[in-house]
């Protein structure tokens, strides 16, 4: 069997983990995440792309290039504002899953909206960290793999 290609793809603000926000998104850096992400990745012999971007326009670039099988995403503040990127995982036909570290339903009642959660495969929300490693592995034993 060949090898999953998975793209990870952080949204805005994430890039300040480990220095923002403490009490909702941890300690831990985007880059001790991303460690996390490719050491279990190259334990189920995973192939991971991982992005970061503060702008809509370059995330919206970044998924209509996407070639991986799966894509984990935490759309950050956007996933309460965009429509645009929500519409170009649907334009081409993404499977997703939407990673929250907080748990957006235990906070200001805007954060319970979101524009991906419908479209998504599935939504882990409140998990911190680990919730990028369980979509990790939910991805690694899921059958059917078509993007
Ligand atoms: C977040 C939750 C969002 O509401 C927020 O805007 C973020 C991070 C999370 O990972 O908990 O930037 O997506």
């Amino acid at each position: 069997m060949s090898k999953k290609k998975i793209s990870i793809i952080h949204g805005p603000n994430l890039n300040l983990l480990g220095e923002r926000e403490p009490e909702h998104y941890g300690n831990m850096t985007l880059e001790d995440i991303n460690a996390k992400l490719k050491e279990r990745a190259g334990e189920l012999n995973i192939e991971i792309d991982i992005f970061q971007s503060n702008s809509e326009a370059e995330i919206i670039e970044k998924i209509q290039s996407l070639t991986s099988d799966f894509t984990i995403i935490n759309p950050a503040a956007f996933t309460h504002s965009s429509v645009a990127i929500r519409d170009s995982l649907v334009a081409k036909k993404i499977r997703f899953i939407e990673v929250h570290l907080s748990n957006v339903f235990a906070r200001e009642s805007f954060r319970k909206n979101s524009f991906f959660s419908d479209v998504a495969v599935g939504v882990i929300s409140g998990l911190g960290p680990e919730g990028y490693i369980a979509a990790l592995n939910y991805i690694n034993q899921s059958e059917k793999i078509s993007r």
